[in-house]
């Protein structure tokens, strides 16, 4: 239904109008008595054998929301709803900051793709604290993804991203360190190997004296060779940082039949990055014989894309751009099918 009537119709809208119409019009619709339990039954597979367990953490499910949907932690307890096993808030930055000029979000129709560049909008970390502490999660891990303002020299980038660490500790389940996104002039520069040991190592040592243990996940960039991707699993395994969530939008423009919109400047995600983000997974399992912690993200859009992460070696998937092409139904389909994987597994 929604690819039918509920896509024609929104996709008359600019995108982030549409974007804040849904997540407005969804929050509306909660408020009718007996409207979230109808929602909860009506998308979410409730079934234990999708319990994941990852980094000392259960998931109810393996599917998540990325990061960039739900910026400011506004949307994540109606997001839950939609039958998420978790959801990754921000990029937050410590500051609050306006992001680019609009407009800065595009549909790729014909490539079943976005481009952003939004440039970390949002509201700031101190905002973020303050919706967490009165959230209800209802059992959904929710991660925090964090990242350094626009005008902090990449010197000083370390400070921004332990001021999110500490204003967030206590209120996420899990870090995931933005290095990756291409909207903020020079944080790629951030995954070359020096400026990477020093900034996770500072995570890591301030996060271990914060108290309790929280899985730490570096999200990298989709546009990375070989020899990067060693010198990143280099720094990951000698900083102790828990796994990676691959990948991030593209730069890359490859193979694109929308002629409106290719061109803009931004990060690409979507269909074209699927089997960029999947071979990056697959490289990275392979070469820590499954043993790294490996959150899979780029171009899922059916319960296959999903299941063929997971076997190049994601634990957990994530999806953005999906959402929008195949309407939230999409999250139960995934469930469904990776519920029937497992029990074919066992039987
Ligand atoms: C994103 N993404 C993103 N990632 C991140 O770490 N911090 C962010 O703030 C954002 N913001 C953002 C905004 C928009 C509009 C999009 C489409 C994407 C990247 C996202 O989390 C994901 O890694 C990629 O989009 C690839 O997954 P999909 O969208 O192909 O499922």
């Amino acid at each position: 239904m929604y690819r039918f009537i509920a896509k024609t119709l929104l996709f008359l809208w600019e995108p982030e109008k549409a974007h804040h119409l849904v997540m407005n019009g969804l929050a509306l619709i909660l408020r009718v008595p007996g409207a979230r339990n109808v929602m909860s039954s009506l998308f979410g597979v409730h079934d234990s054998r999708l319990h994941t367990e990852l980094c000392g953490l259960t998931f109810k499910n393996p599917v998540g929301l990325a990061a960039g949907f739900d910026k400011d932690g506004k949307y994540a307890e109606n997001m839950a709803l939609l039958g998420f096993g978790f959801i990754e808030i921000g990029t937050i930055t410590p500051r609050p900051q306006a992001g680019n000029p609009k407009p800065r979000l595009f549909r790729l129709v014909s490539d079943h793709a976005l481009i952003n560049r939004l440039g970390f909008n949002n509201e700031g970390v101190e905002m973020l604290k303050k919706r967490l502490v009165s959230m209800r999660k209802n059992g959904v891990i929710i991660g925090g993804n964090i990242g350094k303002n626009k005008d902090t020299p990449n010197e000083k980038a370390v400070d921004d991203y332990l001021i999110c660490l500490k204003t967030l500790y206590p209120w996420v389940d899990y870090f995931a360190i933005n290095v990756s996104s291409p909207n903020t002039p020079g944080l790629r520069a951030l995954l070359e190997k020096e400026p990477l040991t020093e900034l996770l190592s500072a995570i890591m040592s301030h996060s271990s004296a914060l108290g309790t243990v929280k899985p730490v996940f570096l999200k990298i960039s989709p546009d990375v060779d070989q020899t990067q991707l060693d010198d990143i699993l280099e720094v990951v395994q000698k900083t102790g940082v828990h796994g990676i969530i691959a990948t991030n939008t593209t730069i890359g423009r490859d193979g694109l039949t929308d002629r409106a919109h290719a061109h803009e400047n931004g990060g690409l995600s979507g269909r074209p990055v699927k089997s960029l983000s999947t071979e990056i997974i697959r490289y990275l399992s392979h070469k820590t014989e499954g043993k790294l912690p490996i959150i899979g993200v780029g171009g899922i859009e059916s319960p296959e894309d999903a299941i063929e992460k997971m076997y190049a070696g994601a634990s957990l998937v994530q999806v953005y751009t999906g959402l929008v092409y195949a309407g939230p139904g999409l999250v139960k389909d995934i469930n469904q099918r990776i519920l029937a994987v497992r029990l074919s597994k066992n039987g």
